[in-house]
């Protein structure tokens, strides 16, 4: 029977009734399966257009090498989470990044020390641990000169990470075997 057809008896009031709500279920049951289909539409595109994760370059520039002095620059920790450290053969450029569970270390110049606050591990500038719970040297990122401007290029995700031996000063790695290209400028 049709929602508009009179059934035997009844009313025409009750026909309207009837027809009203037979309406108002079609409209409901349309309306759900457009909500669903629009969901499924939307998780669709969620998965087709990738969420972007914006991080910081991990190849970047920090100026030429006669920006740089003897001795260890802190100007970047903050921002590029390392340290540039010149000795009297030329620059390298330290993670600050601590080898035992991640935290940033500290420079003390006074004491010409890296300390972690989190656990106290304690490294030296060329980044052998001298003390605390670290299990490895600090990594050492890769560098070059720019040939065209003549800056530093820091590859912060290229690390040299060489096993150390275990001394009693600490854990060590002989200084040469570090200072070899690309994670050492002889500038
Ligand atoms: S994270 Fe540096 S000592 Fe634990």
């Amino acid at each position: 029977m049709k929602p508009g057809e009179k059934k035997e008896g009844e009313s025409a009031e009750e026909v309207s009734r009837r027809k009203f709500f037979t309406m108002m279920g079609l409209g409901v049951g349309w309306g759900g399966m457009v909500a669903a289909l629009g969901g499924v539409g939307a998780g669709a595109l969620r998965y087709m257009i990738p969420s972007v994760l914006y991080e910081p370059p991990t190849i970047f520039k920090i100026g030429t090498p006669d920006n740089y002095g003897i001795g260890v620059d802190t100007k970047l920790k903050k921002e590029r989470q390392i340290w540039v450290v010149r000795n009297e053969r030329g620059i390298y450029v330290l993670v600050s990044i601590c080898r035992h569970l991640g935290c940033t270390p500290n420079w003390f110049g006074d004491q010409q020390l890296f300390r972690c606050p989190c656990h106290g591990s304690i490294y030296d500038t060329r980044g052998n641990v001298v003390g605390g719970p670290a299990p490895r040297t600090l990594w050492r990122a890769a560098i070059s000169i720019d040939p065209v401007d003549g800056q530093i290029v820091v590859n912060f995700s290229t690390r040299q990470d060489p096993d150390p031996k275990g001394t009693a000063e600490g854990l060590m790695v002989e200084e040469m075997s570090r200072e070899v290209e690309p994670y050492f400028l002889k500038v």
